[in-house]
C-alpha cells in the first residue's frame, strides 16, 4: 500500500472542497450557506478543509490574509487566504478576465447570464482539478476533492479522466435544476476532451452538462435531503438525468443539510434589538413591533404576519404565492415578502402591494440583514415549493419561532411535520398542503391563524419547533465517514483498518452516525 494514502485513513482527511459560492464571500442562495458552515463543521471536527472558489470582487475583497500561491497556465494566479468569521483556508482563483466583473456570480447586472458561464466554470474546475493532482505548490494536496453543483461538475471529469493514482471524488447536487448545459461547439472550442463531450460522459440532448459531468464521473455523489435523494430517481423529479441517477444509485447518499447554528441563532443576532430563544420569547415581540415599523405595517393587526424571504421563482411557487395574496389578506392575515427573482413576478408582487400599506408589504431586492428581521418578526413563514432539494430558509424560520405554511416535497419532507388536526401543542413543526395550488396554500395558512390564536397551544407549538436540532453535527460525521471510505477505497485499503488514530477519533465523536452513513 502506498505509505502516503494509508497516511490518509491514520491522520485526518485533507480536502479540497469546491463551490462557486461560500457566505459571506459570495452568495445567491442556500448553496453560498452551506459552502461555508460544511466545510467549516467538518474541520471543527478534525479534517484538514480547504475551500476553493472563483476570485469575485466580493471575494477578494472579504477574504483575510490574502498570498500568491502560484500563476495559473491561462493568467491570473492562486491565491490563498481565510474565510472571514470561521478562519478556513480559501483558494481564490483569481482569473481577473473571467471573475472580476460587476454583477453576481452567474449573472450581469442586468441579470443576464455571463455569455461566458462555460468558459468561467470550467476554468474553475480545471484548476480544481490541477491543484488536486498536483498540489498548491506550497505543501499541500488533498486525499479528497467534494465539488459542488453544476460550477465544478467538469472537476469530477478532469480527476477521472487523469488516471491513478488520484484523490478520490465525490459531487453534491444541491439542485438538479440547475444544469450548467451549453453547446458542444463551445465546449469543443475550449478543448474539452471529446470522451466528455459523448453520451456516455456528459452529452445531454445535444448539449454538454456540467452538472451530468459531477454525476457521470464522482467517486461517489450525495444529495442534500433524503427524501430529494429518492425523488430524483424518478422522471417526475430526475429533471432529464433519472437515468443516470438510477444506474449510480449504489453511489448516491442523502444526507440533510444543517444551518449555521451561530449565525441563525435568535439569542445572539445582532440584527435584533432584544435576544430571545425558545424559554424566553419576549424579544421576538419587539422584533415584530420593529419590523412592523420598519416596513410600514399596521401594529395593532391581531392576525399572525406571515412572512416570505425566497427566490422568486416557479421552484418556490411564487406565481401561487401570488395568486392567494387577496384571500390571505382577506382572511385577516398580514404579509411582509422579500425576494427577487423572475422580474414578470418581481413586478406584479410590487403592483400588489399598491393600495394595501398596513397589511401588505413587498420588497423586491437581496437583503441579507432584513432576511434575519424578517425570520425575527415572523409568526408563520411561507416556504412552498414545488420541489425542494433541502430548503434552509424554512429551517431558518423554526430556529427563529416562526412556524413555516409548505409543501411535504424534498428535505421540507425530512425537516417539517404537520401540525395535523389534533393537539397543536402536542405534534408537528409547521402546516403543510399537498396540492400545489393558491386554494391549498390559503387553507394551511388558515390552519396556522387558528393555532396563532390559541396562545398557550400556539406558545407550546413555537418552543418545540425552535428547539428542533437543525445543527451540522450530525450530517457532517457521515461526510467524514464518506471522506475516509473514498479514500480508503481509492486507496486500495480496507475503510476499518485496525487501529488508526484518526478512525477512532471519528468513531469517539461521531458515535452512531459514522455507523449509519
Ligand atoms: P435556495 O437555495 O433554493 O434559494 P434555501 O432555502 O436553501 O433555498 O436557501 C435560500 C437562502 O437564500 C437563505 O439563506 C435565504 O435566507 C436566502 N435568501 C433568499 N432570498 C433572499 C433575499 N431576497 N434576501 C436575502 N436572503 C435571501
Ligand atoms: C439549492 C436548493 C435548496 C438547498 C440549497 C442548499 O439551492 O434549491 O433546497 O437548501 O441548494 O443545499
Amino acid at each position: 500500500m502506498d505509505q502516503e494514502r494509508h497516511q490518509a485513513l491514520i491522520s485526518p482527511p485533507h480536502v479540497l472542497f469546491a463551490t462557486s459560492e461560500m457566505f459571506p464571500l459570495a452568495k445567491t442562495g442556500g448553496l453560498g450557506d452551506v459552502c461555508a458552515a460544511l466545510p467549516a463543521a467538518l474541520a471543527a471536527l478534525g479534517a484538514d478543509m480547504r475551500v476553493i472558489l472563483p476570485g469575485y470582487v466580493s471575494a477578494l475583497d472579504q477574504a483575510i490574509g490574502k498570498r500568491r500561491l502560484a500563476t495559473l497556465p491561462e493568467g491570473g494566479v492562486l491565491l490563498l487566504g481565510r474565510a472571514p468569521g470561521t478562519g478556513l483556508p480559501v483558494y481564490l482563483v483569481d482569473r481577473p478576465d473571467l471573475f472580476r466583473r460587476p454583477g453576481g456570480p452567474y449573472q450581469d447586472p442586468e441579470k443576464q447570464d455571463w455569455p461566458d458561464n462555460l468558459r468561467r466554470f470550467a476554468a474553475l474546475s480545471a484548476t480544481v482539478a490541477a491543484l488536486a493532482l498536483h498540489g498548491d505548490g506550497a505543501g499541500w494536496q488533498p486525499d479528497l476533492v467534494h465539488a459542488n453543483d453544476w460550477h465544478t461538475g467538469l472537476a469530477m471529469a478532469f480527476l477521472a479522466l487523469a488516471g491513478t493514482p488520484r484523490p478520490a471524488s465525490l459531487f453534491t447536487i444541491h439542485n438538479l435544476a440547475y444544469q450548467g448545459n451549453f453547446p458542444l461547439d463551445e465546449a469543443r472550442a475550449l478543448g474539452l476532451p471529446e470522451e466528455v463531450l459523448s453520451p456516455d460522459g456528459a452529452e445531454f440532448y445535444g448539449q454538454l452538462s456540467c452538472l451530468k459531468a459531477g454525476i457521470r464521473y464522482a467517486d461517489h455523489i450525495t444529495t442534500v435531503s433524503p427524501t430529494y435523494a429518492r425523488e430524483i430517481l424518478t422522471p417526475e423529479h430526475g429533471a432529464g438525468l433519472d437515468g443516470l441517477l438510477r444506474a449510480r444509485v449504489a453511489d448516491l447518499t442523502g444526507i440533510l443539510n444543517g444551518i449555521d447554528s451561530a449565525a441563525w441563532n435568535p439569542a445572539g443576532d445582532p440584527e435584533l434589538a432584544a435576544p430571545y430563544d425558545a424559554q424566553r420569547l419576549g424579544g421576538k415581540a419587539i422584533a415584530k413591533a420593529a419590523l412592523q415599523r420598519e416596513l410600514g405595517l399596521d401594529p395593532a393587526a391581531e392576525g399572525p404576519l406571515l412572512i416570505s424571504v425566497n427566490r422568486l421563482t416557479h421552484q418556490k411557487m411564487a406565481d401561487v404565492v401570488l395568486q392567494a395574496l387577496p384571500a390571505l389578506l382577506d382572511d385577516g392575515v398580514q404579509v411582509a415578502l422579500h425576494g427577487q427573482g423572475d422580474p414578470a413576478l418581481e413586478a406584479a408582487f410590487r403592483a400588489a402591494s399598491a393600495g394595501r400599506e398596513g397589511r401588505l408589504a413587498v420588497r423586491i431586492g437581496y437583503d441579507e440583514a432584513l432576511a434575519h428581521r424578517l425570520h425575527a418578526a415572523a409568526d408563520l413563514a411561507l416556504t412552498p415549493a414545488r420541489f425542494e432539494p433541502c430548503g434552509l430558509t424554512t429551517m431558518y424560520a423554526m430556529r427563529y419561532g416562526a412556524l413555516p405554511v409548505t409543501r411535504p416535497v424534498g428535505g421540507l419532507a425530512d425537516t417539517v411535520a404537520d401540525i395535523g388536526a389534533g393537539d397543536p401543542a402536542a405534534h408537528g413543526t409547521g402546516f403543510t398542503f399537498v396540492e400545489p395550488t393558491a386554494a391549498a396554500l390559503v387553507a394551511a395558512v388558515h390552519r396556522g391563524s387558528a393555532v396563532f390564536r390559541d396562545k398557550p397551544a400556539w406558545r407550546r407549538a413555537q418552543k418545540r419547533v425552535m428547539l428542533q436540532d437543525f445543527g451540522w453535527q450530525a450530517s457532517a460525521c457521515r461526510f467524514l465517514a464518506l471522506y475516509g471510505r473514498q479514500v480508503a477505497m481509492m486507496a486500495g485499503v480496507s475503510p476499518h483498518p485496525a487501529g488508526p488514530s484518526w478512525e477512532r477519533h471519528l468513531a469517539a465523536v461521531c458515535e452512531t452516525e459514522t455507523k449509519a452513513a
